[in-house]
């Protein structure tokens, strides 16, 4: 099973779109970079770290011992500073830095120099809390602008914060804190979300019995009633709104501590991914920059993800805000109240460009061309995706719906523990292929290889590899170097192993496969689910799909795909068993058609929903176990735990179709 090659490489994708003839000309980043990078990898990236204020400037650029990096060594500076105040000192105080909108629709538009004010009254507040550099401090907030203060704030004061998002119960946040050791946390009494406040406070107070926290700073958001234990809960209002307007920030050592992020792994505890200042501020903004060619003056940049996963922290806070962005922030659902509410607020801000995941750009197809249609989007000028493989289909969806073919679409390829993205295409140099990521950025070295380690050909598949220490790489795991290193560096020598399955096309650029542990082997082909589900997803009548390898006592593995069909498409086979069935005839063989005849599902399952964790990846863990007929495992981080059983109910007893 180990000889033959890692992944095959099985769809192929002919289409490609050339970047805009003026965003072309006009573009921050040209190809020159690459070349540039190449030439000297370190230059590069102490070039890209001059686009921040230091403080002192660094000695040494890199200082490397494997898998331990320092970057910018010596160098000191305020990542707070770097994102605010540095701004207004400027002259460009009265840009809007966030159009927050709330889910109930009130909104607030904060300037740079609000903000600096802002994030000053926050700072003071905490040290009068008692915060000094080095204090993990847990933020457990919704989306509303607090949560971009109380990140600013901490970074001010050197002392790391670690969100955990809103949607987490007491035992996972319990986890988290005490896995940090804060004494701190912020949170909120609630937030909205579909239509109605939920409240917040309360699994706080749950989840912070037997840890260390003493305080809490509670913002009011809802005005709901929440219990209030005296001496150690404060209102953010009483406490931070009187406070001075003006902090004098320190600076910091450039590997200081900036952030503690968990992301779940293999096991059940968390790893809290370790990220510092000068590095991390080095490539978010730079990346941010270049991928989405901001023109801090003229756009208006959205990113759709929470604050409390990465892609909130580096491409809503550190990234966009170090660049002066002009960015909108939005608390809810995209179905509150309407379906069409993202295109809506695109509409209202004039929204340049937008940065979203797979999952929303799949379920906007799956409720249909029309409602975008309803919306004049014709502001937008650069799409980007993340979180997972993008399929083909939805990749040309986003384009024609939403980007009406002018936009490049920017697939960017990266990780909590990256930081910040590392493979992407450049909107006015490369030219897009529906479904790939590409391209390493410039200053970023990725590879993929075989087994033993060893560099695969154009036109093969295998490991997603980086090769070279990147600026904004995670540090280490919170309290443990073991863990790191096995998790990371042990797989292959000297390189840093990202879990993902890859392939390089005829022409040298990626796709990726997914995560290695979901690879199926059928027949002794190893088999990336991605491609599968892509060609499901290219079928007219399927708007998202998952595919899973089920032990087969003839291939070792056989493939079962479950798959959400298109709005007026599961109307019908849900009213007419028999359409159902032709369909599902009609899916197994398209996947054989596009793919070839080892890709034919063994059983394919029409399901209304798909069990996501909460930040919207597939659980392929849990369609496995309904799939070889198991109890269902573990499901504490399914975003609706109830969508099992009604997946499950779809599924035959025993209802295996050879062919
Ligand atoms: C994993 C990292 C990066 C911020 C959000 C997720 C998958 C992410 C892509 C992409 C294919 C992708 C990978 C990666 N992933 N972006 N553009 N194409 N796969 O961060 O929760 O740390 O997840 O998400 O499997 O390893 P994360």
């Amino acid at each position: 099973m180990n000889s033959g090659p890692a992944l095959s490489n099985l769809s192929s994708e002919t289409r490609h779109f050339d970047p805009p003839a003026d965003l072309a000309a006009n573009a921050n980043v040209t190809a020159e970079a690459y070349e540039q990078a190449s030439t000297d990898r370190l230059a590069f990236w102490a070039e890209q770290a001059r686009r921040l204020d230091w403080t002192t400037e660094w000695s040494e650029i890199l200082d490397w011992q494997p898998p331990f990096a320092k970057w910018f060594v010596g160098g000191t500076l305020n990542a707070a500073v770097n994102c605010v105040d540095r701004h207004v000192e400027a002259g460009i105080g009265e840009r809007v830095a966030l159009h927050f909108e709330g889910e109930p629709g009130d909104t607030r538009s904060i300037t740079y120099a609000e903000l600096q004010k802002e994030v000053a009254k926050a700072a003071n507040a905490l040290t009068e809390l008692g915060v000094q550099q080095g204090d993990r401090v847990m933020i457990y907030l919704p989306m509303i602008p607090e949560a971009v203060v109380a990140m600013l704030a901490c970074a001010r004061l050197g002392a790391p914060h670690s969100v955990v998002f809103g949607g987490f119960s007491a035992d996972s946040l319990r986890t988290r804190i005490g896995d940090t050791g804060a004494k701190l946390m912020i949170t909120a009494d609630g937030g909205y979300r579909r239509g109605k406040p939920g409240a917040l406070k309360p699994t706080a107070d749950a989840a912070i019995e037997g840890t260390a926290v003493d305080t809490m700073l509670v913002v009011r958001r809802t005005g709901e009633d929440v219990d209030f234990t005296e001496g150690r809960d404060h209102w953010w209002h009483d406490v931070v709104d009187r406070q001075e307007d003006t902090h004098e920030a320190e600076a910091f050592d450039a590997e200081n501590p900036l952030f503690i992020l968990y992301t779940s792994g293999t096991t059940a505890k968390p790893k809290g991914i370790l990220h510092t200042t000068g590095g991390y501020l080095t490539q978010t903004a730079y990346t941010h920059h270049a991928v989405f060619d901001l023109k801090p003056v003229t756009d208006v940049y959205w990113c759709t993800a929470d604050i409390g996963w990465v892609t909130g922290h580096s491409y809503i806070v550190y990234g966009p805000l170090a660049n002066g962005a002009t960015q909108v922030i939005y608390e809810g659902t995209p179905d509150t109240p309407h379906k069409g509410r993202f295109w809506e607020i695109v509409q209202k801000y004039g929204v340049t460009l937008l940065y979203t995941a797979p999952t929303a750009i799949r379920t906007f197809m799956k409720w249909g061309d029309d409602i975008p249609a309803g919306f004049d989007l014709s502001t937008l000028r650069i799409l980007g995706s993340v979180g997972e493989p993008i399929n083909p289909e939805a990749w040309m969806w986003y384009r024609e719906h939403i980007g009406h073919d002018n936009c490049p679409i920017v697939d960017t390829w990266w990780q909590t523990e990256t930081g910040a993205m590392m493979i992407a295409p450049l909107p006015g140099v490369t030219s897009t292929k529906p479904g790939s990521a590409q391209v390493a950025l410039p200053g970023v070295s990725v590879d993929v290889v075989d087994e033993s380690g060893t560099a695969v050909g154009d036109g093969e598949g295998g490991y997603l590899v980086l090769s070279e220490p990147w600026p904004a790489m995670l540090r280490g795991i919170w309290g443990d170097d073991e863990r790191y290193k096995d998790t990371y560096w042990s797989r292959f020598d000297s390189m840093y192993f990202a879990g993902d399955g890859a392939k390089k096309d005829d022409d040298g650029d990626l796709w990726l496969l997914g995560r290695v542990d979901d690879v199926m082997n059928i027949s002794g082909h190893r088999i990336s689910t991605t491609e599968i589900e892509s060609a499901l997803v290219s079928h007219p009548k399927v708007a998202e799909a998952a595919v899973v390898g089920a032990s087969d006592a003839t291939t070792g593995q056989a493939i079962v795909a479950f798959v959400i069909l298109r709005g007026s498409a599961a109307e019908s086979a849900e009213d007419d068993e028999q359409a159902g069935e032709d369909l599902i005839q009609e899916l197994r063989n398209h996947v054989g058609r596009e793919i070839g005849p080892i890709a034919k599902p063994r059983q394919v399952m029409l399901v209304p929903e798909l069990p996501k964790t909460r930040s919207g990846k597939i659980m392929r863990r849990l369609l496995k176990d309904i799939a070889e007929q198991r109890e269902i495992g573990d499901v504490t981080t399914l975003n609706d735990s109830t969508i099992m059983d009604v997946i499950a109910d779809k599924m035959p007893a025993a209802a295996a179709k050879e062919d």
